[in-house]
């Protein structure tokens, strides 16, 4: 089923007072989810003339009328693109109507800070502080029913309805609303029980969770409505389960994600897909099926043992790799907050995995051999920090980040499985070995493809005698 969540398959509309940067925040969102980008002041300017003259010519009756057939015409457009709209735009009526079936969001500002950045210049709206006060006083009731936004990682996670916040698991039974059916990994739920009343569905906990029989389970047991809403509580293997189980069960009913581990908060609970293993592989069944709502509280995360936020963090790495981004730097609510945010602009812009989404594969090539070749006992993450100095290596980069955050070691497996597992390699096209790499920080490409044996070099430096 086609989702309705958030922006996936809708524009963003950044609305909001004059002044409070929605060109310049606009940019950014859509060069970070890789969509387009229109403005539609700039574009009535290129269509008509410049503003002032428009306003002072023609009055703002007619120039409300052109600006609505621009925005109009914007957003009718078919793929999903960023669109800042001018602050006045919200006073058409069919500007709102056309709004509600998009994704807006208000760029908020004070009126002090407007003022400061538009005095003295072009706008006909801007020339004298009293009328500009008492305008954006007026203004203030039509932007309300807009959700309010700060900045560009606050778009993103709002477009697909993600929540990092310190005691929101407090909320969890508010976000998903009455039906009460909590799918949880038995361990957390000892440890952490979201208030509410609950129809509670324990699944093992880890990844012994992602299996048909555990699923079917689910499935026997649930005591939904097609209107139901699930919600899993736990760690990615958690939520890959039970959102497997909602994409399936009556042919698919909403979900509400509350990861309780790292991998969860930054990477797993987040763009849809969900899953479960095979005897011959891992996520070798699954659905695309995106969480109607994502909760994810750090506060969580204080009962985490340290091999499990070690998986997490290697994730971390990855992603402020890929982003340019030192966000290892940042306090852990912060962190988690923008690589979520990050996850949440690469699934914007290829949320199928029909290109980009690939580059967070990065390192994980080589970590998916690693694991392979012994058998699953390397944890996923420390496989994956070895990936990554295997993909920095070939990109001609510097190791240091990586060393120095995850200190990986090199792991005793035989060389000959774990390649013949790198071959196998479900992301590789014409029996080729299709690679991610980063040439600089920040600027990874995907579908790299490399000599054998240079390939098989990086791979044998990451296995040890
Ligand atoms: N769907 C995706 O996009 C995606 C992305 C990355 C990983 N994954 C999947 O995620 C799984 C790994 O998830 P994971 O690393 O979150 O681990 P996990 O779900 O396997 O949990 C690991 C362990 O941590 C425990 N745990 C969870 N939260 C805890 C808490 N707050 N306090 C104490 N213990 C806690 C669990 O009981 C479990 O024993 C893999 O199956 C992987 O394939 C999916």
């Amino acid at each position: 089923m086609v989702s309705q969540v958030g922006a996936l398959h809708r524009h963003i509309a950044l609305v909001g007072f004059m002044g409070a940067g929605k060109t310049t925040l606009g940019r950014e969102v859509a060069r970070l989810a890789e969509r387009s980008f229109v403005d539609t002041d700039d574009e009535i300017a290129r269509r008509h003339g410049p503003i002032a003259q428009l306003f002072e010519e023609r009055g703002e009756p007619e120039f409300r009328a052109l600006e609505e057939a621009v925005v109009l015409e914007a957003l009718a457009s078919p793929d999903p693109a960023v669109i800042a709209l001018g602050g006045g735009a919200v006073e058409t009526k069919g500007v709102r109507e056309a709004l509600d079936r998009q994704f807006p969001v208000r760029l908020e500002v004070d009126v002090e800070a407007a003022w400061e950045r538009v005095r003295g210049g072009e706008r006909p709206l801007a020339r004298d502080e009293g009328t500009f006060r008492e305008l954006f006083a007026r203004r203030q009731e039509l932007y309300a029913s807009y959700p309010g936004v700060s900045d560009a990682d606050s778009v993103l996670l709002r477009s697909l309805a993600v929540m990092v916040a310190a005691g929101s698991l407090g909320s969890v039974a508010e976000i998903a609303g009455p039906s009460g059916t909590l799918v949880a990994d038995e361990h957390v739920l000892g440890l952490h029980r979201p208030v509410g009343q609950w129809k509670v569905h324990t699944v093992p906990a880890g990844e012994t969770a992602k299996d048909l029989e555990v699923v079917q389970r689910l499935w026997e047991a649930f005591e939904l409505e097609r209107a139901g809403t699930i919600t899993a509580l736990g760690g990615g293997a958690t939520t890959d389960t039970a959102g497997f189980a909602a994409a399936t069960f009556l042919r698919g009913v909403r979900w509400v994600a509350v990861p309780t581990t790292l991998v969860g908060q930054v990477d797993a609970a987040i763009g849809g897909k969900t899953g479960i293993n095979l005897a011959g592989g891992k996520n070798l069944v699954g659905a695309f099926h995106l969480p109607e709502h994502v909760v994810a509280d750090p506060d969580v995360l204080v009962t985490l043992p340290d091999r499990e936020r070690r998986q997490g963090m290697a994730e971390v790495v990855k992603i402020g790799l890929l982003s340019g981004r030192g966000v290892w730097d940042l306090p852990e609510e912060e962190m988690i907050r923008a690589c979520a945010a990050f996850k949440c602009a690469v699934v914007l812009g290829d949320p199928y995995e029909q290109g980009r989404r690939a580059i967070l594969n990065l390192g994980h090539t080589f970590g998916h051999a690693l694991e392979a070749a012994s058998d699953f006992s390397v944890p996923h993450g420390d496989a994956v920090a070895l990936g990554l100095l295997a993909a920095l290596r070939l990109s001609g980069q510097p190791t240091d980040v990586v060393d120095k955050l995850l200190s990986p070691h090199p792991v005793r497996v035989d060389r000959e499985r774990a390649w013949a597992a790198l071959k196998r390699d479900k992301k590789s096209a014409d029996g080729r070995t299709r690679l991610v790499l980063l040439p600089e920080p920040g600027k990874p490409e995907y579908g790299v493809d490399l000599p054998d044996g240079d390939v098989h070099a990086a791979l044998d430096s990451l296995i040890a005698d």
